[in-house]
């Protein structure tokens, strides 16, 4: 399969991208392998006619609005993150009558219809950066109140308005769960995603994007870890380090619509060329500009 996906790719002047949480061997296939941000910002320069997204939706849309003339197929359309959906009908108008200078700063996990109602998107590893560098007092974070909040705890000069959605499978991780492993490893760093529960960022010794924590493992001189985020960051983080040790609180934080980007499903798309997104023109110059301001914003 591996073989024939290399062929296709070659013919079909395609590359592939994946996310740190697709699984492990069509991370290893795969042309290009990062955190949203990364993957945004190579899906831009891209030069291919085809882009193979092995993400969730919002991230092949992503991919699609900034390439409007390429062809961005998905292993299995299906693939969508739950967060991305979670802001309630009528609140981004509500909050922008309630504040003058309100900026709605809208995290990279969102649909592009939301993105159309946000001034600046952000991912994980650049919404600290971004939202400093806005002129407005008053931030709507969106949709995300775990990244939201820990955006505020950096930049307390701004009022930042939390909105109540969060990432199902980070917000699983439990406080016991993590002092479980805690107390099965003393001697281990504590690495999670900003993602998680105020609970367990507390209890952590770094927090960051899954690029953010790799590098932060790749560099540190310890030797154990546990890892708060999904476990398909697993596949790089032991690559890079055979001689380190990461732990994964119990059970294994696993997203299931990132685990349907299976080897068979990339061969699939790349030979029938079917599961392109789609985004109307409406909506793809309405999102647009949220997502080039965060590209030119995190530079
Ligand atoms: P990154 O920004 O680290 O890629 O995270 C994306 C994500 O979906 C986390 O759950
Ligand atoms: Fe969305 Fe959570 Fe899956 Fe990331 S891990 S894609 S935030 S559901």
């Amino acid at each position: 399969m591996k073989k024939r996906i290399e062929q296709l790719k070659k013919q079909k002047n395609a590359v592939i991208l994946a996310h740190y949480y697709a699984p492990f061997d069509v991370q290893e296939i795969a042309d290009y392998v990062g955190d949203s941000f990364y993957l945004a910002k190579i899906a831009k320069q891209s030069k291919t006619d085809i882009i193979v997204f092995c993400g969730v939706y919002f991230m092949g849309e992503s991919a699609k609005i900034l390439n409007p003339d390429k062809k961005v197929l998905m292993p299995d359309l299906t693939a969508d993150c739950a967060m991305a959906h979670m802001v309630t009908d009528g609140i981004i108008e509500e909050m922008r009558n309630k504040y003058d200078d309100l900026a709605v700063v809208c995290y990279i996990n969102s649909t592009a219809s939301l993105k159309c109602q946000s001034d600046v998107c952000v991912t994980s590893s650049n919404a600290v950066k971004i939202v400093k560098s806005l002129p407005n007092k008053n931030i709507f974070f969106i949709p995300d109140k775990n990244l939201g909040r820990f955006v505020a705890e950096q930049v307390p000069e701004k009022n930042i308005i939390l909105n109540d959605g969060c990432c199902p499978i980070h917000a699983k991780i439990t406080a016991e769960q993590l002092i479980s492993e805690k107390e099965k490893h003393p001697e281990a760093l504590v690495l999670s995603h900003p993602e998680c529960e105020g609970d367990i960022l507390t209890l952590s010794n770094y927090i960051g994007s899954t690029a953010d924590i790799i590098a932060y493992a790749n560099k540190s001189d310890y030797n154990e870890f546990i890892i708060c985020t999904e476990d398909g960051i697993n596949y790089k983080l032991i690559t890079d380090n055979p001689d380190k040790i990461f732990y994964y609180p119990e059970p294994h934080p696993c997203c299931a619509d990132m685990k349907l980007n299976t080897l068979e499903a990339v061969l699939s798309v790349l030979q029938n060329e079917n599961n392109e997104v789609i985004v109307e023109d409406s909506v793809r110059i309405g999102a647009i500009s949220p997502l080039e301001k965060m590209l030119e914003l995190a530079k």
